[in-house]
């Protein structure tokens, strides 16, 4: 079997997306951005950031939109490094905690901005070719694949550089899915974006950003529930496999009670970078 040139990348991610459990919205995004303040700090993180900084590589010069911001991973390190930067998302309580970090460093050059990657962007004020760079890190969750590039490559004059997930995601651990007997997806989201990409006529470039985690938690309660929240429609013996792989994996500290998986996992990124036209 051939794969044709018209294979439609677009109806193929849609369809892939209609699959997939609620995607999660502005409220579920408001809660966990305590959480992500915190995580801001963890080594993960940091080698995460630190990579895809590299993998930037900005001139001193360049003006950067950071879409699906977050607290700010990348645009506090860019913002310090002299880039003006407009940090957008649709989550007012990440916008907060960014503007608070923003207000405590006074940083002058960054502009946080309310904006949904659904919404029409040039009502929304945002100007064609008005940066530099335009980056989305972790953060194209969206209905429309196509028209999310489409919106990144209308306003970036230079570069526009996302990272996508190559596994089922980030929570995804291959090594509990294997265990509860079910089928590793092989095309991931990045597989979309960067044939997508191509259909449309740029040339991108892919490299990747591993970086190492030692999952923690308060109780062996929170473990099942951050693992299960990411596995559809886990059937009750796919329940007990997961719990078997946790109490083999889970070992207590016994300091403060808490608990931490005995090996650190994986989770490797696909930069992906084109010039938009
Ligand atoms: C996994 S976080 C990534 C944050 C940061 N870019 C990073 O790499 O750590 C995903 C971010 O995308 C934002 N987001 C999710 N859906 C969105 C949408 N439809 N419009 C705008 N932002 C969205 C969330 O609020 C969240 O801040």
């Amino acid at each position: 079997m051939g794969i044709t040139m018209d294979f439609d990348w677009r109806e193929a991610w849609h369809i892939r997306d209609s699959k997939r459990r609620e995607r999660n919205g502005q409220e579920y995004w408001n809660n966990r951005a305590v959480d992500f303040v915190k995580k801001v700090e963890r080594a993960d993180y940091s080698q995460y950031s630190q990579i895809f900084l590299e993998f930037l590589a900005l001139q001193p010069s360049d003006s950067v939109l950071d879409m699906g911001c977050g607290n700010g991973i990348l645009t506090l390190p860019l913002a310090r490094a002299g880039h003006d930067v407009i940090a957008a998302d649709f989550s007012d309580a990440m916008l907060d905690a960014l503007t608070r970090r923003v207000q405590d460093e006074k940083l002058a050059n960054v502009s946080v901005k309310k904006l949904d990657w659904d919404e029409d962007w040039l009502a929304a004020g945002i100007q064609p070719k008005s940066v530099d760079v335009a980056l989305a890190s972790r953060s194209i969750m969206v209905r429309d694949l196509h028209d999310a590039l489409e919106k990144l490559n209308m306003v970036a004059r230079d570069r526009v550089c996302v990272t996508m997930a190559t596994s089922l995601g980030p929570r995804s651990v291959s090594e509990i899915v294997e265990y509860i007997g079910r089928p590793i997806a092989r095309i991931a989201d990045f597989t979309y974006g960067f044939n997508m990409l191509i259909q449309m006529g740029y040339y991108p470039e892919v490299r990747y950003i591993d970086s190492y985690k030692r999952d923690r938690f308060d109780s062996f309660e929170q473990a099942l529930d951050y693992f299960r929240e990411n596995i559809e429609d886990l059937t009750s013996d796919e329940e007990k496999l997961l719990n078997e792989y946790l109490r083999e994996h889970l070992h207590v500290n016994s300091k403060d009670s808490s608990l931490a998986m005995d090996y650190e996992r994986l989770i490797r990124w696909a930069f992906i970078a084109w010039e938009p036209r």
